[in-house]
């Protein structure tokens, strides 16, 4: 016997039992009906938050225990779409193993300022790469059976505020930036459920948006799957079903159920809006039960190296003078709390119990030869005391290198607020003065969610390594890379500013009274500082190795699927590595803002000393658009396109020129179209210019100078003027027909 599909279910159940399943039991599952099991949907996003006894979304109740994979900031930074979708497929094998039917995450929220406090939680400032790490990360986890619920749809870009707050967006920074990566891991990956945000959207809640939650994400992206409010996220039950979100979570207790089959009652809300809910909610209550396996297990040591793995592959080496890669007989100090007490995660509704915890101390002692003396010349809180700090300088000046581990201390970053600088603890940057004045060989080692301002030290340390938050596995990753156990690949997701005051948002962030203001518009991320021509302390895309990589044959050909950039990447060091090619575009004459060059495609390249390999990026046609505000639709600009392939964004190896055909679009005419416009119309131009002298038989626009005066005048407005010789009817008529070509 077949199973009853999603409709025939909810065709068999009472207005009662459908308001029910279109919210949640309690907590973390669904409420079951006649015929509909009830699922678990829990954090997320990288590990699995199951909690066992009080349930709360912010972090505080212990959960059953869980591989830490590294938070999203990392594996941002790793540009390995394959690694994610390993850990996509680790991560549903546990919540499999733990019976939860969809896990909560991705977050692929575009980082717009390096304030926010959940920026650990977001993979990259930049939509394409959030996009393809997040799809391939989804494609991981639902191949267990296991839905994902890729969030918080959409614009929620800070904390300050984040269950009222309106981002004021203009609609194409909102299409071109903060959708497209959402719309990406929709269309490439299709999760079995998507996370509306707290926030508002250009003045109305993203849990009520009929245009977010239904024009946009159904219609234009042609998704079939469920939204979910996120935790709380409901403001009008009503208001929500219909616009488009099918599940509210938690439960409200009944509460807004009964609002729901009140409305029904009343007329206000139509019974076959709450059915397509319930019917998409019976879908992913199938679809789990599907996937589910009472005797599934998972191998938690291989999830562990697995761990460790992509924390290996996000750390990015940042600067190296050669200091790096120790060797096992060299002379180190460990200075630094966080590494032997390591900040592995961020704070909030993502905190994971782990399995196991390395520490990179105990990590580095196992790979040294040499005994490794420790001080941890700060205390957690990233205060210290004058005995802290003089432990630590005797330690450093006995050492012939340093590993001086510093970084944010936990209660600086978190969910539900934002940072209101960049800085390391002052103390923490004495200390660094004090160990510096001693020992001139200090490896700077981070740990940070959000990036921290390094223009302080940079240039007079002889490296640094970026190891933001690596999950329970970073430690013994941390030691692979100091000693080159493993070759460093990882690449900047973000910029990291020389200042705050460089950012761009700065002076827009986080808003006030209810407004936060995207004044920056289009120029998020690298796009702002390279559009200034701004210095920046450490680049988008940019990362180090231990071998050098070298770029040749590079070509770039246009079709109708979009960009085929060839090139050979050549491992020219002395050690195998990996390299991560990226791919960026620009359009330099074109008619509408852009950023000079935009991250369009990469690829990750394993490559043994001495070999080569010809890589591919496909740059799709799609990316290429922008959203032309005038018709309301993506469009490809004809014209000379500059492909850069590049190791960052200010790295540029090699560039080509190539012709882009452009779309064919038609932008209606009207009398409030300028006379430059209707000139520019291929049909109506000649047609209307005759009609009114434009093509140089006389009138009012027969004299060139006159005309190029005139351009940016509605056509309206001058065909009232005495002496145009063209009667409003004419020109309704002229347009009318101009448009109807
Ligand atoms: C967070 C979500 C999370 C949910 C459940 C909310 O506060 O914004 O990311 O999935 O709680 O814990």
């Amino acid at each position: 016997m077949t199973n009853p599909t999603p409709e025939e279910v909810v065709g068999s159940l009472s207005l009662e039992q459908k308001a029910g399943l279109t919210s949640g039991a309690d907590f973390w599952t669904s409420q079951e009906a006649p015929g509909v099991p009830s699922i678990m949907l829990t954090d997320g996003p990288h590990g699995v938050r199951k909690q066992q006894g009080g349930s709360d979304h912010l972090g505080l109740n212990a959960s059953v225990p869980a591989t830490c994979f590294p938070p999203a900031v990392a594996l941002g930074s790793s540009f390995d779409a394959e690694l994610l979708g390993r850990v996509g497929v680790a991560l549903g094998e546990e919540a499999r193993a733990e019976s939860v039917g969809v896990l909560l995450g991705p977050g692929v929220n575009i980082k717009r300022s390096p304030l926010c406090g959940r920026n650990f939680e977001y993979l990259s400032e930049d939509p394409i790469l959030s996009g393809v790490l997040g799809a391939a990360l989804v494609n991981g986890l639902q191949s267990q059976g296991v839905g994902a619920s890729v969030k918080h749809f959409a614009a929620n870009n800070q904390e300050t505020d984040r269950m009222r707050i309106s981002a004021d967006i203009d609609e194409r920074p909102l299409r071109e930036i903060y959708l497209r990566s959402f719309q990406r891991v929709v269309q490439d990956a299709a999760p079995w459920t998507v996370m509306c945000s707290y926030n508002r959207i250009n003045g109305v809640f993203a849990s009520q948006d009929p245009w977010l939650l239904t024009s946009v994400l159904r219609e234009e992206w042609g998704y079939q799957g469920l939204v979910v409010s996120d935790w709380g996220a409901v403001v009008d039950r009503v208001a929500s079903l219909t616009a488009g979100l099918d599940l509210e979570m938690p439960s409200s207790g009944g509460r807004t159920d009964a609002e729901l089959v009140a409305a029904v009652g009343a007329g206000t809300l139509s019974e076959t809006v709450l059915d397509t809910a319930a019917v998409r909610v019976v879908d992913m209550v199938q679809k789990a039960v599907a996937g589910a396996d009472s005797s599934a297990t998972y191998d938690a040591a291989a999830h562990h190296a697995l761990a460790r793995e992509a924390a290996a592959a996000s750390m990015v080496l940042l600067k190296n003078d050669g200091v790096l890669p120790l060797s096992p007989d060299s002379s180190v100090a460990v200075i630094g709390h966080v590494a032997q007490a390591p900040r592995y995660q961020g704070a909030g509704s993502s905190q994971i119990n782990p399995t196991r915890l390395d520490n990179a101390l105990d990590e580095i002692r196992a790979l040294s030869t040499l005994e490794v003396p420790f001080a941890a010349g700060y205390s957690e809180d990233g205060s210290s005391t004058p005995e802290q700090t003089a432990e630590a300088v005797a330690a450093a000046s006995a050492a012939g290198t340093v590993l001086l581990f510093l970084g944010v201390p936990a209660a600086q970053e978190s969910e539900g607020f934002d940072r209101d600088h960049l800085e390391l603890p002052a103390q923490q940057l004495e200390l660094l003065e004090a160990v510096l004045a001693v020992n001139a060989r200090t490896v700077v080692v981070l740990s940070n969610g959000g990036v921290v301002r390094l223009s302080a030290f940079a240039e007079r340390v002889p490296a640094i390594l970026e190891g933001w938050l690596l999950g329970q596995a970073g430690g013994g990753a941390t030691a692979q890379v100091l000693y080159g156990v493993v070759n460093p690949a990882g690449r900047l997701a973000e910029t990291i500013p020389v200042r705050l005051e460089d950012t761009p948002a700065y002076g827009n962030f986080p808003g006030e009274h209810g407004h936060v203001r995207y004044g920056e518009g289009l120029l998020v991320g690298y796009r702002w500082y390279d559009a200034r021509d701004m210095p920046v302390s450490f680049p988008f895309g940019h990362g180090l190795s231990y071998t050098t990589f070298e770029y040749s044959d590079m070509s770039a050909v246009a079709d109708d699927a979009g960009i085929t950039v060839s090139l050979t990447v050549t491992n020219t060091g002395g050690r195998d590595g990996a390299d991560v090619v990226q791919v960026y575009t620009g359009l330099s004459d074109s008619s509408v803002a852009r950023a000079p060059q935009e991250l369009k495609g990469f690829a990750k390249v394993h490559l043994a000393v001495g070999a080569s390999s010809s890589v591919v990026v496909q740059v799709r046609r799609e990316d290429l658009a922008y959203w032309d505000t005038r018709i309301s639709a993506w469009t490809v600009e004809g014209g000379p396109y500059t492909v850069s392939v590049g190791a960052s964004s200010r790295d540029i190896r090699a560039e080509a020129s190539v012709e882009v055909a452009g779309d064919e679009i038609r932008v209606p005419l009207s009398v409030d179209s300028t006379i430059g416009e209707v000139m520019a119309h291929p049909v109506a131009g000649p047609m209307i210019m005759a009609a009114v002298g434009g093509d140089g038989s006389g009138g009012i626009l027969g004299d060139p100078s006159m005309l190029k005066m005139l351009e940016s005048a509605p056509i309206g407005r001058m065909m009232g003027f005495p002496g145009s010789g063209v009667e409003p009817e004419q020109l309704a008529q002229l347009l009318a027909a101009a448009n109807a070509e």
